[in-house]
């Protein structure tokens, strides 16, 4: 939180559609999840639907990209930039498909949230986006899957767990089918864990 407003000001890093920023959005607007406020939102997608959306709300929005920051010491420079000038206190990784520089790693320790569809720690790792994961899922024959949450560290979807939902997988399901019920419970899901990170409410 911060010190200075008691509201904890939030970044949002997304790459592609945006559903899980929209969903978040909508709880922030709403008024069901208090004290926060999307400050700011990055994607490295200059057609990013975060980006879109942010815009459209006149929340800062930032394309920081290997194109737009060739070198990698300027773009950490530049999304560092981006957290100190909006004076950020918790990051959402919404589908951000970069790893984080270290420096930010270090900066926010157990301040970097990311959702993951599958059950981590399987189903997860470099490459392990998008409708691959639910495929993978499917081809390895479990009965469950489900949504995680987790803090950031180093590494692709390794740091500590926060929470999890649990999704059967029916005998029927698709890829597709899948993945749609996943989004479902992980716009349901997002907000609760960022609630109780911000506001200490009980996990569900
Ligand atoms: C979600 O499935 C999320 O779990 C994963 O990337 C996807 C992002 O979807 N990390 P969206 O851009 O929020 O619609």
């Amino acid at each position: 939180m911060n010190g200075k407003t008691g509201t904890t000001n939030i970044a949002v890093f997304a790459s592609g559609r945006g559903s899980n920023f929209r969903a978040v959005l909508g709880r922030i607007e709403s008024g069901d999840l208090k004290n926060a406020c999307v400050a700011a939102v990055v994607s490295n997608n200059s057609a990013s639907g975060a980006l879109e959306l942010a815009r459209s709300r006149e929340i800062d929005a930032f394309h920081i990209s290997s194109r737009t920051h060739p070198d990698p010491g300027d773009r950490e420079q530049a999304l560092l930039r981006v957290l100190r000038s909006h004076d950020i206190d918790l990051i959402l990784l919404a589908g951000y498909m970069k790893l984080l520089p270290r420096s930010m790693i270090k900066a926010y320790s157990r301040r970097i949230l990311n959702i993951h569809p599958a059950l981590l720690p399987r189903f997860g790792g470099k490459g392990m986006y998008g409708i691959k994961v639910h495929e993978s899922v499917i081809s390895s024959g479990v009965e469950e899957t489900g949504v995680t949450i987790h803090y950031v560290d180093e590494r692709y979807d390794e740091g500590p767990i926060i929470a999890q939902r649990r999704i059967p997988v029916r005998q029927n399901d698709t890829p597709e089918s899948l993945a749609a019920r996943v989004l479902e419970v992980e716009h349901d899901f997002y907000w609760h864990v960022i609630d109780h990170v911000i506001n200490g409410t009980p996990l569900r």
